[in-house]
């Protein structure tokens, strides 16, 4: 899970680093309007010195890549697919006996657990803890068939909210490099 995580936050992509401090407050870190400031006003002071800045300045601008979570819109984005997923899974035949015995209330918390993961945002989620937690459905047959609905359902949610195809597919890509965890192999 980490690794993936990692992956998100790191933007394999992307060269610069993205901010760390996603994990622990999914708010937006960066102040959006602080960074490109530049003087706004060269002030007719001292030329030599504005002068000597300009040309030293080499254009510091820090791109920093947002998670996965942040672009899509953090945790108001999660709680938006919450309700939207949950109904897609329970009125999915393939696989909603699996959730027939869950109680409602945690079930929501996991479904939150579960997007905020697919998301790339902040989580404790490890893969042993994903093999854990799917353990006794992967006895009950819990499958490739299955996953691959649960993919599916996750994909049309994130339609349904007018995510970018481009941020549901780096959220797929996530829920899918857990696969082998959540199908025990
Ligand atoms: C796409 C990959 C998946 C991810 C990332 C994922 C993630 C999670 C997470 C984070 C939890 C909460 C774990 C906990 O704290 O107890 C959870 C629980 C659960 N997941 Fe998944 N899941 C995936 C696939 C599936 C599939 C394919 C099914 C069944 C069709 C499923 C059914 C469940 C159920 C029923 C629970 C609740 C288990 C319990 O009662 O404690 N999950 N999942």
């Amino acid at each position: 899970m980490l690794s993936f995580l990692k992956k998100l936050f790191g933007g394999e992509n992307e060269p610069t680093v993205a901010t760390p401090a996603a994990k622990s407050d999914p708010a937006p870190a960066p102040a959006p309007q602080s960074a490109p400031e530049p003087q706004p006003e060269p002030m007719p002071t001292s030329v030599a010195e504005s002068e000597s800045s300009v040309v030293e300045q080499p254009v510091v601008k820090t791109e920093v890549l947002a998670s996965l979570y942040e672009r899509i819109g953090g945790e108001a984005a999660v709680d938006a697919a919450v309700d939207i997923f949950y109904r897609k899974v329970l009125a999915d035949d393939r696989i909603n006996k699996y959730f027939e015995d869950t109680d409602m209330e945690a079930q929501a918390q996991k479904q939150k657990a579960f997007l905020t993961l697919a998301f790339g945002g902040p989580n404790d989620y490890s893969g042993a803890d994903m093999r854990e937690a799917h353990a006794n459905l992967v006895q009950k047959g819990l499958s490739d068939e299955h996953f691959d609905a649960v993919m599916e359902n996750l994909a049309a949610t994130l339609t349904e909210l007018n995510v970018p195809d481009e941020l549901i597919a780096e959220a797929a890509a996530i829920a899918e490099s857990t696969r082998t965890d959540v199908l025990g192999r």
